[in-house]
């Protein structure tokens, strides 16, 4: 059903793009204005394609590239969702921000029932070698642009907010070896991408941060396998106000950061520019990439959280993070 979900959903949001149109002279080019501020890219998914044109330097799968869309069935891969998201991005210059290659959700029953550790690391390998493989030679074609990496996102949610990692199939039967054996998994299938952990409740200088520091310090001790941390950013209103100190402390892993989910309940102005203001002072900060464009496609839809309202038209949030960044 998921997959089936996300396939759907993925065509349903580029055709129902033109039925949505918001005023062209509404918009502003958000991410031009953030990339002249040296930063690569503002990232969306949409069921609005001449937003999403206009204003996102690049787009990111919020399905259909997991586990449960691609490899529902242990050695069927599946990427018709997908594959239309990459093509769409190719043919409009955006850069493809990957997600996610392993992550204890959304995750196929007959993966979670794997106890046997030696079969446990075939099937990462297996799964990622397809996935990342499956794009390894399109990816190709943003990469002679400066400045332009092709990103995949690892492993998502790995750590307890008390810092300990999460129990998963993936910990439980390989322990933290897993997140070796799904880095290196990756950077064989695609040499050049930029490889992302990614994790939530990164949004101060809290417990989960020092964590994650010290968990990327191990695990690229020998080499570096993992090129950048993300925070999610589901923030609460008024949940801003640690985001400059989440940030200047996950960029001492000595890596790129970006924010990768970001929505704010309420979406104030204040609160969006205080995380745009963030992300411009932390020079490790690379991106930013909102959590779907308009508050009608949002997973915390009640919240009203995005940039635009569920008619696809500009809130105050993104009018304040335009001028902010003018
Ligand atoms: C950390 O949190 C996890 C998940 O809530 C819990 O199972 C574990 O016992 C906690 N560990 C410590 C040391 O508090
Ligand atoms: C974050 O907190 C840790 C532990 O208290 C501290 O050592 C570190 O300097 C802090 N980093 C920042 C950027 O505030």
């Amino acid at each position: 059903m998921l997959k089936l979900f996300s396939i759907v959903s993925l065509a349903a949001i580029f055709q129902c793009a033109s039925a949505a149109a918001t005023s062209s002279t509404a918009l502003s080019g958000l991410n031009t204005k953030f990339t002249a501020k040296g930063k690569l890219f503002w990232a969306s998914f949409s069921a609005n394609e001449a937003i999403l044109e206009s204003e996102f330097g690049a787009v990111t799968p919020e399905n259909s590239m997991k586990w449960d869309a691609t490899e529902s069935t242990q050695g069927t891969f599946t990427f018709s969702g997908s594959d239309y998201l990459v093509d769409w991005a190719i043919s409009n210059s955006k850069i493809i921000r990957g997600h996610t290659l392993v992550w204890h959700s959304q995750l196929p029953s007959w993966v979670s029932a794997i106890t046997d550790a030696a079969t446990l690391t075939s099937v990462i390998q297996t799964h990622i070698a397809n996935v990342a493989g499956q794009y390894s030679g399109k990816l190709y074609v943003c990469r002679p642009l400066p400045l332009r990496p092709c990103i995949l996102t690892i492993y998502s949610e790995v750590l307890n907010d008390n810092g300990t990692l999460r129990s998963s199939v993936f910990y439980d039967v390989l322990g933290e070896s897993f997140i070796t054996i799904a880095f290196k998994a990756a950077r064989a299938a695609d040499s050049t991408a930029k490889l992302y952990i990614n994790d939530y409740n990164l949004d101060s200088n809290n417990t989960k941060v020092q964590a994650m520091v010290a968990l990327v310090k191990r695990i690229n001790a020998d080499e570096q396998l993992i090129d950048g941390i993300g925070t999610q950013m589901h923030l609460s209103a008024g949940g801003s106000s640690g985001a400059a100190a989440a940030l200047a402390a996950l960029a001492e892993a000595g890596i790129d950061v970006a924010i990768t989910e970001l929505d704010i309940a309420g979406a104030s102005a204040s609160d969006y520019t205080t995380v745009v203001d963030a992300c411009l002072s932390t020079s490790a900060c690379v991106s930013i990439t909102s959590w779907g464009v308009s508050d009608a496609n949002s997973w915390r839809a009640s919240s009203t959280p995005l940039l635009f309202d569920s008619d696809y038209e500009p809130k105050a949030a993104y009018t304040a993070v335009i001028s902010d960044l003018s």
